[in-house]
């Protein structure tokens, strides 16, 4: 029996190349995914993947969106908290709604989305959750503090839950990404990238999506079971923990 996967903002961007290459790697994928219909309609044409749609910062939209997973595709199996976004600005002018979207969304969605599955792993000695954290989470970045505090917090989230999950058989990673292609980034005007972020990558490029989904399907896998509260930095060189 294939395991099922869930993938939260699992319809574009990383997210969307992780849901593929769970499902190419075996796996029954639920993509979940905020508001953006249309695409997510046409992402489960081109694959097959069903998405489904609710807010990762609604703890009790989640417990609900999960109820319809299991009943669908089965017990979940594998957690991939990957759903993210940015609220950029300076400190100064950065507002309490900025603040506080990102953190909602990017920390307590988390907890929101792995307290709803974590007693069925218990209960199965099984089970997988990846945390999609970020470089800006590692380091720092100016204009960021909101996403660099979630992104740390992603990373304490793991480092505490591992430990938690050991003796279980389950383990909890994360994983940091660097600058990647996605629409996130492509949002950077185009100067920004070429003179000022690109030059920082020693491979001399943005990583591509589909980089970050084979680090997940690696730590899915059952080859992973001994690596647990890690965290795995692909960012092309640009910085080192
Ligand atoms: N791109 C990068 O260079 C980079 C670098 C480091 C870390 N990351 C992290 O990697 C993850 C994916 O980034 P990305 O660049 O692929 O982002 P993206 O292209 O902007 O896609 C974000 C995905 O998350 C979903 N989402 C956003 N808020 C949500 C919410 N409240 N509830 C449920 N789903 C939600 C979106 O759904 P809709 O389509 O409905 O909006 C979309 O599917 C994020 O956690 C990001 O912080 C990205």
């Amino acid at each position: 029996m294939s395991r099922v996967a869930l993938v939260t903002g699992g319809s574009r961007g990383i997210g969307a190349a992780i849901s593929i290459a769970l499902k190419a790697a075996g796996y029954k994928v639920a993509a979940n995914y905020a508001g953006n219909d249309e695409t997510a309609r046409a992402f489960t044409e081109a694959t097959g993947i069903p998405t489904y749609k609710w807010d990762v910062s609604d703890y009790a939209a989640c417990t609900a969106g999960i109820a319809r997973v299991v009943d669908e595709l089965g017990p979940v199996e594998v957690l991939v908290n990957n759903a993210g976004i940015t609220r950029d600005a300076m400190f100064h002018k950065m507002t309490p709604e900025n603040w506080s979207a990102v953190i909602d969304t990017n920390l307590t969605g988390l907890f929101n989305m792995t307290h709803p599955v974590w007693t069925g792993m218990r209960d199965r000695n099984f089970g997988r959750v990846i945390n999609i954290s970020s470089i800006n989470g590692q380091k720092g970045q100016m204009g960021q503090v909101n996403y660099s505090a979630s992104k740390a917090g992603d990373l304490g989230f793991t480092k505490a839950l591992a430990q938690e999950g050991a003796a279980k058989g389950i383990t909890v990673n994360a994983i940091c990404p660097g600058y990647i292609g996605t629409e996130m980034v492509r949002a950077i005007p185009e100067k920004v990238l070429t003179e000022r972020i690109i030059p920082q990558i020693p491979v001399g490029r943005l990583g591509e999506p589909e980089e970050i989904a084979r680090c997940v399907v690696f730590l899915a896998s059952d080859d992973a079971g001994f690596i647990t509260g890690s965290t795995i930095s692909a960012n092309g060189g640009q910085f080192f923990v």
